[in-house]
């Protein structure tokens, strides 16, 4: 008999972290989840996001994130959740924003598999190699969304050209 759900389940999941889960990774997940769609690879990747903070539990991203992401032609409507340790065994790869959220998703690693799956956005960068962060525009003005959403378009393709490359996908 057929099994739907093996047919149906995804053959790699990537989440997005970072601190808060309403700016950055959000974006990153719809933006990963919109070049994946485009290479017709929606339905081999699962897509999630989740922040190391509880602070905003439940909220869509913040209204600045959405206005920038929309101009460009994207719709984020997560809800943010607080990472836990059971997504190191949902999730193949944990793309980080920066070093402290780094440091924060590795202190929550049970063992060396968990802390190999934990890897930096900027590790992807083609265009903008050389930068060591997405950096945190939370407390700033437009240019640092502007500048978040050119990393993660940048960091997105190139993950999308990795995963195909890699023959992940
Ligand atoms: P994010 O940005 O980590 O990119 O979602 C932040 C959002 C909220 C806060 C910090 C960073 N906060 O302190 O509430």
């Amino acid at each position: 008999m057929e099994d739907k759900f093996e047919k149906k389940s995804p053959l790699f999941s990537i989440l997005f972290v970072c601190l808060g889960n309403i700016c950055r990774s959000p974006a990153a997940e719809g933006i990963m989840k919109y070049q994946l769609e485009l290479n017709g690879l929606a339905d081999k990747v699962f897509v999630d996001s989740a922040g190391i903070g509880s602070w905003h539990v439940g909220d869509l991203p913040d209204a600045r994130m959405r206005i920038h992401g929309s101009r460009r032609g994207y719709d984020f409507t997560s809800r943010a959740r607080q990472i836990r340790r059971t997504d190191f065994d949902r999730f193949n790869l944990i793309i980080v924003m920066d070093s402290d959220n780094y440091e924060d998703v590795c202190s929550l690693a049970r063992n060396e598999d968990d802390r190999a799956k934990v890897h930096m956005m900027t590790e992807y960068l083609n265009r903008y190699k050389g930068r060591h962060s997405v950096p945190d525009p939370y407390y700033g003005g437009d240019a640092g969304f502007e500048l978040v959403l050119d990393l993660l378009e940048d960091g997105c393709a190139n993950l999308v050209r990795l995963l195909q490359k890699s023959h992940i996908v």
